[in-house]
């Protein structure tokens, strides 16, 4: 039976904005459970789910499973290195074989974009994209979203910048249809060679300068610059790109009003993002990576077919 989502999480694009708010809305009640001193509830006891990470994460790795963890599922971690990956093993023979041991779900970053869908279309177990190349991180996005509402409640209207190297990120993207979906004004900021080509198609503003960005943002959410996707010659230097692009508190300081600071991380502190604007008094940096679990909590339920208004019933044990 699929839930209110359909099979699987791919990527914000192909959800509704009723969809997206749904997630967003049952998390809130799944938030609380992480506050507790015992933090685990019985919601999903009896799944089994694979954590399929064949690329470097730390939170949204740690957040899957924290989040599968405290809602009773099984998890298993497998990752290329030192699984049959490495000795040639197809994505699909993978997967197959863990679907012979009867899981029920699977959680997939990838380094290729489209991994995820072309993993969802060959086997019958729920897929969520945990990344996907420079294609889409539909949990991040949704942390994003959700940490904004937060501090704004509707987003309709609100002015949302995303800024730096928008052209390797799958989180922008995201973030670009999650938040146009929900109403809100989205813009890019960064230097050309870093945004796509008509990037203007996907409904955003762009502004060439990190000054003009922040005079019309109520909010940044300022993307690592991808050094491990770059070949070469994107930007003159790192502190070439901290001296046009970089948010600093004096630019902040110049700003008509405050603006809200969310990363996705990891930082690159120095670069994108100065230390005392990544800890200073506006950054959400930590209430984002709070909510991935709730966000991811949320996921899991309603792929796993609840029904949102069993959300606050199954912190208690519905299922
Ligand atoms: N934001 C994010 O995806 O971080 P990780 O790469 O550590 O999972």
């Amino acid at each position: 039976m699929n839930g209110p989502l359909g099979k699987d999480l791919l990527g914000l694009d192909e959800l509704t904005a009723d969809q997206i708010r749904l997630i967003l809305d049952t998390a809130v009640p799944f938030k609380e459970v992480s506050e507790r001193q015992i933090k685990k509830v019985p919601t999903l006891r009896g799944m089994t789910i694979v954590n399929l990470f064949f690329e470097a994460s730390t939170r949204t790795r740690v957040s899957f499973e924290f989040a599968e963890k405290r809602l009773s599922a099984d998890t298993v971690n497998v990752a290329s290195s030192g699984s049959s990956v490495s000795k040639g093993e197809t994505l699909v023979d993978t997967a197959r074989n863990l679907e012979a041991m009867r899981i029920d779900m699977v959680v997939i970053r990838h380094p290729a974009s489209g991994a995820a869908r072309f993993l969802a279309e060959r086997i019958d177990s729920n897929v969520i994209n945990a990344g996907d190349g420079t294609h889409e991180h539909p949990t991040q996005a949704l942390l994003d979203i959700l940490t904004l509402r937060d501090r704004f409640g509707d987003l309709a209207g609100r002015r949302v910048c995303i800024v730096g190297d928008v052209l390797h990120s799958r989180v922008a993207r995201s973030n670009i249809h999650g938040l146009r979906k929900l109403g809100a004004e989205v813009a890019v900021c960064g230097p050309r060679s870093l945004l796509p080509n008509a990037v203007e198609e996907l409904g955003v503003q762009v502004f060439d300068r990190i000054e003009a960005a922040i005079e019309w943002a109520e909010a940044l959410n300022i993307l690592r610059l991808q050094l491990e996707r770059m070949q070469a010659g994107y930007i003159p230097s790192l502190r070439e790109y901290n001296r046009v692009f970089g948010v600093t508190s004096e630019r902040l300081d110049k700003a008509p009003h405050d603006l809200l600071i969310l990363h996705p991380g990891p930082m690159n502190r120095g670069v994108e993002i100065d230390s005392d604007v990544a800890d200073g008094p506006h950054s959400v940096i930590l209430h984002q990576v709070t909510n991935g679990v709730a966000v991811r909590m949320a996921v899991l339920y309603l792929l796993a077919g609840g029904r949102p208004d069993l959300a606050d019933a199954a912190k208690g044990g519905a299922r």
